[in-house]
């Protein structure tokens, strides 16, 4: 069940009597209460700190508090007035900013993931949420625009969260269509045969060990005009491995049961990809999702195979669990056919991504510093936090094979700095000359307490990446 969101021209005095308002007071943002007033009118009324303090991380921390306040005390329609309230640093943000964060933030709280539970609505059944005290058509363009995104985030989740028997490439590939459907964009989905005609070797070795086909999913979207060659797109780059054992270097119990979440970058260049096209972007961006499930058999890559990747550089596969490097490095030399004018990867990389940043944030890298200032401005103005790695010529020294080109992992199988070599490896594929970010968003692949949302997929980097599309 979705929560209804809408707006309302009413006051939140005029509300429906069964609407149980919100009220925010100035005290500390632990307390709060739920009273019936004389009239029999619930409120909620919780603190939320001093106005002065208010920032936007606790901005939407506190929406999302909100909404998970209501579904806790099984409040199944809610009103609230929130505006930048006084709140000097949300009134700098500005107001289609702030009307924006609260559509996005309501929608990502309400989200549930209720697949395969037998009964659907336990303790989680808010039904709607009126919010009052938008003035003016920009308002309600911001606020309309969040819903889309915050959507489009909240499919994204509901795509990563399915298990891996049930989200296959092939699958991924469905719900990619379905993602898309009657909308601009177009989604083409190359299998097997068309794969090896391309010489996606990589891809293929990775998907290999398997019955389960392994695919590329393409998703084109031309909002300004086909001309590439005038509008360059942006490319959006997604990791769609559907589970991964690790392959024949199995990964040990305990760091294998969450790996249907493998595919969350590819999931979120779906949903970004569906925001962009439903918002109607006059911009050119196309979605490249490599989708593979890394599994142990007979016909597995083995470590120690050598395989011609699709650019012609030969690569020694050290490790089999360091798969998404792989089938990223295939993706990459793809996305040239589109001349791309940024390219920006997204993928659960790494493990060690959790050890240098722990869950509060992606990290990124890249070589250009215009991209690098954006793409952290970008996060913390949605919320997809993210933070700068180097990628320096010196990190190359380390995968420089003695049996190939270059090989998966440190050739001493060191294990430090894991994320920047992750990307130090992606470096060998990204097409020249064409700014490109490598997004390694494994610390956000699940969300954690404090995020104050449903367990399991974040939908992140999806708010991040629309954005960097409106403004490309
Ligand atoms: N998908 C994993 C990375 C991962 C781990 C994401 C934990 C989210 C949570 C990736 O394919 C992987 O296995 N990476 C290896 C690389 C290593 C073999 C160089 C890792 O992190 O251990
Ligand atoms: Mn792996
Ligand atoms: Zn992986």
């Amino acid at each position: 069940m979705t929560t209804k969101i809408t707006t309302s021209k009413k006051t939140l005095t005029e509300q429906p009597k069964q609407f149980a308002r919100i009220v925010l007071t100035e005290d500390k943002s632990s307390w709060h209460r739920l009273v019936e007033t004389t009239n029999g009118q619930l409120e909620y009324q919780m603190g939320a700190g001093k106005r002065e303090d208010m920032t936007p991380r606790s901005f939407r921390t506190l929406v999302r508090t909100i909404v998970q306040a209501a579904k806790s005390h099984q409040l199944e329609q809610i009103a609230l007035h929130l505006g930048t309230m006084g709140c000097p640093k949300l009134a700098a943000m500005g107001e289609t900013w702030f009307w924006r964060t609260l559509a996005e933030n309501l929608t990502l709280a309400s989200y549930e993931f209720t697949r395969y539970k037998s009964k659907k609505d336990d303790n989680k059944s808010l039904k709607e949420i009126i919010v009052c005290g938008l003035a003016g058509k920009e308002a309600e363009a911001a606020f309309k625009a969040g819903l889309i995104v915050g959507e489009a985030a909240n499919a994204t989740r509901n795509i990563a969260n399915q298990s891996a028997s049930d989200m296959t490439p092939t699958a991924l590939g469905t719900a990619a269509k379905a993602a898309l459907k009657g909308s601009r964009a177009s989604v083409k989905i190359l299998g097997e045969a068309e794969l090896k005609k391309l010489k996606m070797n990589l891809l293929l070795a990775v998907g290999g060990g398997t019955k389960v086909a392994t695919k590329l999913i393409v998703i084109e979207y031309y909002g300004v005009s086909k001309d590439i060659k005038k509008n360059k797109p942006l490319v959006l780059i997604g990791k769609g491995i559907t589970y991964d054992t690790g392959g024949l270097n199995v990964k040990p119990s305990g760091s294998m049961h969450d790996m249907h979440l493998d595919m969350s970058g590819g999931a979120a260049v779906i949903g970004a990809l569906s925001a962009i096209a439903k918002l109607g972007l006059k911009k050119n961006v196309i979605g490249i999702i490599p989708a593979a499930e890394n599994a142990v058999s007979d016909n597995a890559m083995r470590a120690g195979d050598i395989v011609t990747a699709m650019n012609g550089k030969t690569v020694e596969i050290l490790h089999t669990d360091a798969e998404g490097r792989l089938v990223l490095a295939d993706a990459l030399t793809y996305s040239e056919r589109f001349n791309p004018g940024t390219i920006i990867d997204v993928a659960t990389l790494t493990g060690a991504a959790l050890s240098a940043l722990g869950q509060q944030a992606s990290a990124f890298m890249t070589k250009d510093e215009a991209l690098e200032a954006k793409l952290k401005a970008l996060g913390e103005e949605s919320g997809d936090l993210l933070w700068p790695l180097p990628l320096w010529d010196e990190y190359q020294s380390g995968i420089k094979s003695h049996r190939a080109d270059i090989s998966n992992i440190a050739t001493n199988f060191s294990r430090f700095g894991g994320t920047i070599e992750g990307g130090a490896f992606l470096q060998n594929f990204a097409p020249k000359d064409v700014p490109w970010a490598h997004i390694d968003m494994a610390p956000r692949m699940d969300a954690i307490p404090g995020d104050k949302l449903a367990r399991g997929a974040t939908g992140e980097p999806v708010r991040l990446l629309v954005r960097f599309a409106e403004q490309y």
